[in-house]
């Protein structure tokens, strides 16, 4: 009997246990539902250029895509094909059939491209990591790089990411440009960017820099410092990958505030807004679908208080072409559209903050 009233209660705790962990993961929730009819198209509602981060092939291949882009987004900004990786193939030999189709697609369409991104210690070509020339000689091989991508699109690009995440939150990151380029690399890079643009806009990019405060003080010490030997530093772009609700809006409110007194021009360069980024919540549910609305609708209202900011880009618009999934190795809905390019909540949210509603 003693046994038997044992076992009922291990069940019993057992069975409550299963049952709280699929109400937290979200299966006992209904999924998201939704029928929105977006009353303007995104870009039109904005006082700002709205970019999208493009994969070529299907704006080359899909005719879907393609109008969708132009339909909602008046800026463009490879996903990948004007990395270095994509582009240097060897000295003196450059693979510019993608980059150029993105910037005549762009010239074509009367809508902005701009350039991301000419150093990136993610996007370094083979060849290059393997070069065992000196330090010079690596150098120089990085100057004509710059000097040639930024010098070719000068008439039709007039942004560029110069240096992509170059500091973590202790410094400068240990990358093979700060090892053969010395410590004062990016003064160089920048100058070479410059000379060989002198109108082009030329940005810093980087993630954490919402989210992460001892990292956005690293980055602004070390662009103060540039700026004050006169490195024609114009911006930053804030990447911008967030969780749902996290950083909270106060957070952002103080990042925002660092970044305006730096004084610089701000592009939110690659937002999106993961759900699932720890696995912990594997279904779409309606609640997370309206926690994302809301979220989508408050960051873009904070971020459009700054004096400074340039422009806003989404890193991809629909859900089942998002970067995060492969890279969390979970599912998520990160994106404004689903992968039917219907609005979800959170287009909603992002439109009606572009409204001022
Ligand atoms: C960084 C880069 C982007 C992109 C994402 C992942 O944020 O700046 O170009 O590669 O990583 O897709």
């Amino acid at each position: 009997m003693q046994k038997r009233f044992k076992t009922g209660i291990v069940c019993l705790l057992v069975g409550g246990i299963l049952l709280v962990t699929l109400w937290q993961l979200g299966y006992l929730d209904p999924p998201a539902q939704y029928d929105i009819q977006l009353d303007e198209n995104l870009k039109d509602a904005a006082g700002i250029p709205i970019g999208v981060a493009v994969d070529t092939y299907r704006l080359q291949n899909d005719n879907a895509y393609r109008s969708f882009i132009l339909q909602h987004f008046n800026c463009i900004v490879a996903e990948w094909q004007m990395k270095m990786k994509a582009i240097y193939l060897g000295p003196g030999e450059y693979e510019w059939t993608y980059a150029d189709y993105l910037v005549h697609f762009a010239y074509e369409n009367n809508i902005a491209i701009h350039g991301h991104t000419l150093l990136w210690h993610e996007s370094i070509p083979q060849w290059l990591k393997d070069y065992t020339g000196s330090d010079a000689e690596f150098a120089q091989l990085v100057e004509n790089y710059v000097r040639t991508v930024v010098g070719r699109y000068k008439d039709n690009i007039s942004t560029w990411d110069v240096v992509n995440e170059a500091f973590t939150n202790a410094g400068y990151r240990d990358t093979l440009f700060l090892q053969r380029l010395g410590p004062n690399y990016l003064a160089d890079v920048y100058q070479w960017a410059h000379e060989a643009d002198p109108d082009c806009q030329l940005y810093y990019n980087d993630y954490g820099t919402l989210e992460d405060p001892t990292k956005t003080g690293v980055i602004i010490a070390e662009i103060q410092k540039l700026l004050s030997t006169s490195a024609p530093i114009h911006g930053i772009g804030i990447q911008g990958h967030l969780h749902l609700n996290d950083p909270d809006l106060t957070s952002i409110a103080i990042a925002l505030g660092t970044w305006n007194a730096l004084g610089l021009n701000l592009r939110i360069s690659e937002l999106d807004v993961s759900i699932n980024w720890d696995g912990l919540r594997p279904v779409f549910t309606q609640a997370r679908a309206e926690s994302q609305r809301d979220y989508y609708h408050n960051v873009v209202e904070k971020f459009l208080t700054s004096p400074h900011l340039t422009s806003i880009s989404v890193w991809g618009f629909d859900d089942a072409h998002s970067w995060l999934p492969n890279h969390h190795h979970h599912p998520d809905w990160p994106l404004l559209f689903d992968g039917n390019y219907e609005p979800k909540p959170a287009a909603e949210g992002f439109l009606r903050a572009l409204q001022g509603l």
